[in-house]
């Protein structure tokens, strides 16, 4: 018989505060069709699973402000992706082991419980100010709204790792099941500083055994490894890991934080996992700690949090900071993760617009296309003869304010450029896809364009570029431009939720 706490007085604190405060955000504010913080701040993606038919979001939650702070978990559910309906707060950070925060964890059904488990946060000072944090893994059980955590939590402590492992940095956990048993994977970090998959075992999700170290980023990609998922896909493993402090490559791997992925393959009885050369999730400059769900019908489902750590830009009079992706369905395509969004969005679309090898041939002109603008868009565009050097796509736009996505022919570079979407302080503005050769016979862009953000799908998923952009929504333009010329189908919609 598991023993659990009772709901804490900071949880129903929480509880009330999020209801009160989530009408204050003004309905034109909102993002129009993706899943945002119903106040204050959220980050990493959390807990993304199906239980009981419903499938489940939490996420990293500070909901007192618009900037990072004790972590709870928000949570909302949805049937279909796209319209997500908001749940009490689940978890608060208010148990000793866990005051500090209830960072990212994963979920799992069993037994007709709800199973949490997450990297639980404590601090402390000594007399001098030196501060000691400790990072150990908890548990939670639920029935799909309230969550009560196990009363012999943590169930995994910096003590079952290899010796000389950082008790501060141990996070993330990755819980699943197979009919040997139960299965955890966290991020740690080795004697040598590099970052690791710890691997542990279990009979019963309370008591835990360390099995192995599973993989190391062997300083070769980034430091610490947060947030790891990891499952099968077309019969092939998958390995997602976020690095902190990556260092370019000079091709595809950007400086700072990522998300990566590995593919691979695992045998569950040896343990054994043997991986390929990695490759970027999402080009742009906003993803990270992306996580997934199998949905009953076989498709894998990953979303991420949809901003960068290195940038904070929200404009200072906003209520809340924080979106996540759209849904993307995972397929596996010579080698390569293709990511597209979840075909549920086309329920949404209306008002469709289309244009069949429209010639675009005015050098250097913007061209604004009848029916093509708006700010809550699905936009694709095809490029059904290229004689030209350059061709872009000014998104957002208006007299001042633009978002470009420019195609560099000769060189094969896709750019997405926000230098001028009007954000303040936001130094690093453009992100590029460099495209293989032989992704440039016919280029096919698809523009999912929110309030908010850009996210682009290049050749039906094969690169991902997700980038936000805080510009007045006023300005709706969207104009094409070429310097040779372009013959583009075109097919826009758009989407709308309400
Ligand atoms: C990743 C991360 C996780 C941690 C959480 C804290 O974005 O740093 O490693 O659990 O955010 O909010």
């Amino acid at each position: 018989m598991v023993r659990l706490m009772e709901r804490s007085e900071r949880l129903n604190t929480a509880r009330r505060y999020e209801l009160e405060e989530n009408c204050k955000i003004a309905k034109a504010e909102r993002p129009g069709f993706h899943m945002y913080t119903p106040i204050g701040w959220m980050n990493d993606p959390n807990g993304f699973s199906l239980y009981k038919g419903v499938f489940h979001l939490f996420f990293q939650y500070h909901p007192y402000s618009t900037h990072w702070g004790p972590m709870h978990w928000g949570h909302y559910t949805t049937g279909d992706f796209i319209r997500w309906e908001l749940q009490p707060c689940a978890m608060a950070p208010d148990m000793e082991y866990d005051k500090d925060g209830c960072f990212s964890g994963t979920a799992i059904e069993w037994n007709g419980q709800h199973v949490l488990m997450y990297t639980s946060v404590n601090e402390s000072q000594d007399q001098n100010g030196r501060n000691t944090v400790r990072q150990t893994q908890s548990i939670a059980f639920g029935d799909g709204v309230n969550y009560q955590k196990y009363e012999g939590n943590p169930v995994i402590t910096a003590d079952f790792l290899p010796t000389g492992s950082s008790p501060a940095d141990f996070r993330d956990p990755k819980l699943w099941w197979d009919e040997k048993g139960f299965w955890s994977m966290a991020g740690c970090k080795g004697n040598d500083g590099r970052g690791q998959l710890a691997l542990f075992h279990s009979e019963n999700l309370t008591d835990w055994k360390f099995m192995k170290i599973l993989d190391e980023s062997r300083d070769e990609y980034g430091k610490m490894w947060e947030c790891p998922d990891f499952f099968s896909l077309e019969g092939r493993q998958i390995l997602i890991v976020s690095p902190q402090f990556m260092t370019s490559d000079g091709k595809e791997i950007h400086n700072g934080n990522n998300s990566i992925y590995f593919t691979g393959d695992y045998d569950p009885d040896s343990m054994e996992w043997k991986r390929e050369t990695p490759h970027m999730i999402d080009f742009g400059l906003d993803f990270y700690a992306p996580q997934t769900v199998l949905h009953e019908d076989g498709r894998r489902i990953m979303i991420g949090w949809l901003q960068n750590w290195d940038n904070y830009l929200l404009p200072d009079e906003y209520l809340w900071s924080g979106m996540m992706t759209v849904p993307r369905e995972l397929t596996l395509k010579f080698g390569r993760l293709i990511q597209n969004p979840v075909r549920e969005l086309e329920n949404y679309r209306k008002n469709k617009c289309c244009y069949s090898n429209y010639e675009l041939s005015s050098p250097n002109k913007r061209i604004e296309l009848h029916g093509v603008k708006g700010r809550c868009i699905d936009l694709t565009v095809r490029l059904t003869q290229q004689e030209f050097k350059n061709f872009s796509i000014h998104l957002a736009a208006g007299q001042k304010y633009e978002t470009v996505i420019h195609y560099d022919k000769e060189r094969g570079i896709l750019t997405t450029d926000r230098s001028r979407c009007g954000m303040r302080k936001d130094l690093l503005t453009e992100r590029r896809i460099k495209l293989e050769k032989e992704d440039l016979e016919q280029i096919q862009l698809r523009i999912l364009l929110d309030k908010y953000s850009i996210e682009l799908f290049v050749n039906h998923g094969k690169y991902a570029m997700s980038t936000l952009i805080y510009t007045p929504l006023s300005a709706e333009g969207i104009f094409f431009e070429t310097d040779g010329n372009a013959s583009l189908d075109i097919e826009k919609y758009d989407i709308v939720t309400e």
